[in-house]
């Protein structure tokens, strides 16, 4: 008779051979990523969590009483780091609170401090609409975006849906974003980082681009910070 133990092993082993090539290859990298371990172990959804510490820990864009939109915001690693940085459960008492609202196509698991906006497309106007009533008197001072299509595996296709719901991002930092207010939005490198660039530069005082530790060095993620909006 075989154990429980040894059962469970068997079920696992055949789970692995029942996956392809490329599932296998993706969780050999999952199993030695040490953000993805270190993500289970301080509770944060996905290991994204550490990019946004560390660009929030270098260009210090979270602050007690800020209002934040977080862009394609499912599982809610980044919504996790925004809530505690902005003190959107007044769990300091003497410090200003601040308030985050997080916008998914998918579910996202509810999180203590955050407002979410579930099943909801970005390239909606109706969808900025609600984002703007759910806002405390309607506008934001930080917009993230770390919004991603669905990968085709075709480079140049990819980038460029990108580099659209990128634009529409930008078209609701136009409707809600505070004069002054920032924006962080990933990108995948290639020919439409120029474009997306100039536009924020024509909307922004400032414009960086970053690549945290976290973001895989194989892959074209970047990220645009952009500081201190111009409301026109
Ligand atoms: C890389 S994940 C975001 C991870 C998230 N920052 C976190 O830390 O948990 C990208 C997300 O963008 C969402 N997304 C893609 N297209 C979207 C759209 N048109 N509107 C809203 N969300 C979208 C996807 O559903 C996905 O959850």
């Amino acid at each position: 008779m075989i154990s429980r133990v040894q059962c469970r092993l068997l079920h696992t082993t055949a789970e692995l051979l029942r996956k392809t090539p490329a599932e296998q290859r993706w969780l050999a990298r999952q199993l030695r990523d040490p953000y993805v371990k270190s993500a289970r172990q301080q509770n944060y959804r996905c290991r994204s969590a550490f990019k946004l510490l560390e660009i929030d820990e270098k260009h210090g864009i979270l602050r007690p009483g800020t209002s934040v939109i977080d862009c394609g915001a499912a599982p809610g690693a980044w919504s996790q780091v925004a809530v505690h940085r902005v003190n959107a459960t007044a769990s300091d008492p003497k410090a200003p609170v601040g308030f985050v609202v997080g916008v998914d196509l998918l579910h996202i698991p509810p999180l203590d401090g955050a407002v979410f906006l579930p099943h909801s497309d970005l390239q909606e106007p109706v969808v900025w609409a609600r984002i703007q009533e759910t806002l405390p008197a309607g506008e934001a001072q930080v917009i993230l975006s770390d919004v991603a299509p669905n990968a085709s595996g075709i480079r140049e296709l990819d980038q460029q849906r990108l580099a659209e719901l990128c634009l529409c991002v930008l078209e609701l930092a136009e409707r809600v974003l505070a004069p002054g207010g920032t924006l962080l939005c990933k990108f995948w490198d290639g020919a439409h980082s120029r474009l997306l660039q100039n536009r924020l530069a024509a909307l922004f005082e400032e414009v960086k681009t970053l690549k945290p530790a976290a973001s895989r060095k194989e892959s074209s993620e970047i990220y645009f910070l952009a500081k201190r909006y111009r409301k026109s």
